[in-house]
């Protein structure tokens, strides 16, 4: 026994231990403002964050020292000043940024709720239901992602496409399969006005939010958001300029299945733009990764247990690109590509017949 080794891992896990309660605290911290309120407002007194949050003294002084020990937040022992700085701020002040790590702490409690859940699943190898995660599970996945495809989908990623940008500019049409709540249709057809767009979604709840949120935006009209799996899905009309699956492969029912779907689906020269976690091809290579850790995390607690339930394969969200090549040649891809798109934790493919 190493001992010198057992006690640096002992250290881990209390890290662990801790980083969970900062998990919990962030989250609360978020919902009540005080993110918002620190942000920009250089060091402020105890006192005055009390004023302009209206929180209890005390629940505020203890998320300040907890914070201060998570190091989120910094302070000012001789002046008893506190302070979040605008290096920090960026990533929980404003969720319409495209830095905003919030929408992750949103979801995050609830996930954790479902450890014993996920333990008896793992005990009876069944699967858990997208629905049992909750009434704010699609939510908890649409502020997750949406402040970076508001960001990013048209002005950095789609550009990637320029065949696609052509055909949608001209009248094309787009479906987007695993839609949740329509961030990504409502965004094309904003974006391309002369576009037919079609959102496709198995979950009832996820399509009920996606019609509201269009309605909101103002393009109900341009967007038809469809309730149905993508196991049945079927080519229409001349089919799809473009498809899409933004972090769905893997969740499917049969994954196979859907990618022939897909391609059967396209239009002639269409596009299909996989997006999926992103991860490096060897297990070993993704230890010291915290993209990593998280995405296997998330794959474990959610993504495997909602395949199962669907009667499928429970693929990992960290798959990879060399299964992903494979299962699209398998589909009767004729080419896939890796597109050069800079991001941490995702991965753009694009296919075609
Ligand atoms: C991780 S969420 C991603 C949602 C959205 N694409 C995004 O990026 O925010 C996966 C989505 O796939 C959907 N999904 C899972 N199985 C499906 C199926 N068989 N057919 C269609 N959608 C499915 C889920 O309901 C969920 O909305």
């Amino acid at each position: 026994m190493d001992k010198a080794k057992s006690q640096a891992f002992m250290m881990k896990v209390v890290a662990d231990l801790a980083a969970a309660t900062t998990v919990s605290l962030v989250h609360v911290g978020d919902r009540v403002g005080l993110f918002r309120a620190m942000a920009g407002a250089g060091p402020m007194s105890r006192e005055a964050l009390e004023q302009r949050t209206g929180i209890h003294p005390r629940y505020l002084e203890e998320w300040l020292a907890a914070m201060f020990c998570a190091g989120y937040v910094e302070h000012d022992a001789d002046a008893d000043t506190w302070q979040l700085p605008d290096e920090h701020a960026v990533f929980f002040a404003d969720p319409g940024q495209e830095h905003y790590l919030g929408g992750l702490f949103k979801g995050a409690p609830a996930l954790a709720a479902m450890a014993p859940r996920v333990a008896e699943a793992f005990e009876t190898g069944q699967g858990i239901p997208f629905q049992a995660y909750g009434e704010a599970g699609p939510l908890a996945i649409e502020h997750m992602n949406r402040a970076v495809y508001e960001a990013r989908l048209v002005t950095h990623w789609l550009p990637a496409l320029p065949q696609v940008l052509q055909r949608l500019q001209a009248g094309g049409s787009a479906l987007d399969v695993g839609c949740g709540t329509g961030v990504i249709p409502i965004l094309l057809a904003r974006a391309f006005p002369a576009a037919r767009v079609t959102g496709l979604d198995v979950d009832a709840r996820s399509i009920e939010i996606a019609r509201e949120n269009a309605r909101q935006a103002g393009v109900q009209e341009r967007v038809q958001f469809v309730h149905q799996s993508a196991v049945a899905l079927e080519p229409q009309g001349d089919g799809y300029d473009l498809i899409s699956t933004f972090d769905v492969v893997h969740d499917l029912p049969d994954p196979d299945a859907v990618l022939r779907r897909i391609r059967d689906a396209l239009s002639p020269g269409g596009t299909y733009l996989m997006v999926e976690p992103k991860v490096a091809e060897r297990l070993q290579d993704n230890a010291a990764n915290p993209f990593a850790r998280m995405l296997y995390g998330i794959s474990c607690l959610h993504c495997v247990p909602t395949s199962l339930a669907q009667g499928g394969p429970g693929w990992s969200a960290c798959w990879g690109e060399t299964r992903a090549r494979l299962a699209a040649q398998e589909a009767g891809f004729g080419s896939f590509k890796v597109l050069p798109i800079r991001n941490p934790t995702q991965a753009f493919f694009e296919l075609a017949a």
